[in-house]
C-alpha cells in the first residue's frame, strides 16, 4: 500500500495565519514578556514560527510528554518524558501545542503548571479538533485553525513519527 498526502491547509495559508496569530498576541501582551512553553516534539515548528513573529520580549522553555495509551488515542494519563529547565513563578506563560484533540493533555498539564505560579496561562494551538474534545473544559486562547475529525500530519504533526517536517498541513490517505 502507498501512502499519499493530501493537503488540507497550505504552506502560504499556516504562515499567514501564524503571523495574524502573532500579532494578536503581540497587542495582547505590550509592555509584558511572555514565556513560551512548547511542548515537545509536535509543537516545535509552530512554536519557532510563532515566536520569530512576536514583538514583544520572549522566553522559551520545553517540555516533552506522552500520553500513556495505545494508537493514535489518549488515555488521559500523561507522563513527563522531559521537564521544564525554568520556574514559572511571575511569569506571563503561553503554552503552544501542535493539536488540540480530546484535551487530555492540556487539561493534565494546566494543572500541574499552575501549581507552579505563573502570573497567568493561556494556551495557544495550530489545530483544534473540537469534535473530539472530551476535556470540555480546556479553554483554548488563540486558535490558528479548527480542522475535522481528521488524522493529519506536518507542520510538526507525525504519523509514527514521518512527515513532522512538512511545510504544511495534509491527511494521510492509503492507495492500494
Ligand atoms: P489530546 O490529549 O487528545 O488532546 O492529544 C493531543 C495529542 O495527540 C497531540 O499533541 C498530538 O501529539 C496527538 N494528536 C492528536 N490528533 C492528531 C493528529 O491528527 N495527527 C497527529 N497527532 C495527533
Ligand atoms: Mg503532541
Amino acid at each position: 500500500m502507498e501512502e499519499k498526502i493530501r493537503v488540507l491547509i497550505s504552506e502560504e495559508d499556516v504562515n499567514k495565519k501564524i503571523s495574524e496569530v502573532a500579532s494578536q498576541i503581540s497587542r495582547d501582551y505590550e509592555g509584558r514578556q511572555v514565556h513560551l512553553i512548547c511542548i515537545l516534539k509536535g509543537g516545535v515548528f509552530f512554536t519557532c514560527e510563532l515566536a520569530k513573529r512576536l514583538t514583544v520580549p520572549v522566553s522559551l522553555d520545553f517540555m516533552s510528554v506522552s500520553s500513556y495509551g495505545a494508537g493514535t488515542k489518549s488515555s488521559g494519563v500523561v507522563k513527563i518524558i522531559k521537564d521544564l529547565d525554568e520556574p514559572l513563578e511571575g511569569k506571563h506563560v503561553v503554552i503552544v501545542e501542535d493539536i488540540i484533540d480530546s484535551g487530555r493533555t492540556l487539561s493534565y498539564l494546566l494543572e500541574i503548571l499552575e501549581k507552579r505560579g505563573p502570573k497567568d496561562i493561556r494556551l495557544c494551538t495550530l489545530l483544534d479538533k473540537p469534535e473530539r474534545r472530551v476535556k470540555k473544559q480546556v479553554k483554548v486562547d488563540y486558535t490558528c485553525f479548527t480542522i475535522p475529525d481528521e488524522f493529519v500530519v506536518g507542520y510538526g504533526l507525525d504519523y509514527d513519527q514521518r512527515y513532522r517536517n512538512l511545510p504544511y498541513i495534509g491527511v494521510v490517505e492509503q492507495n492500494s
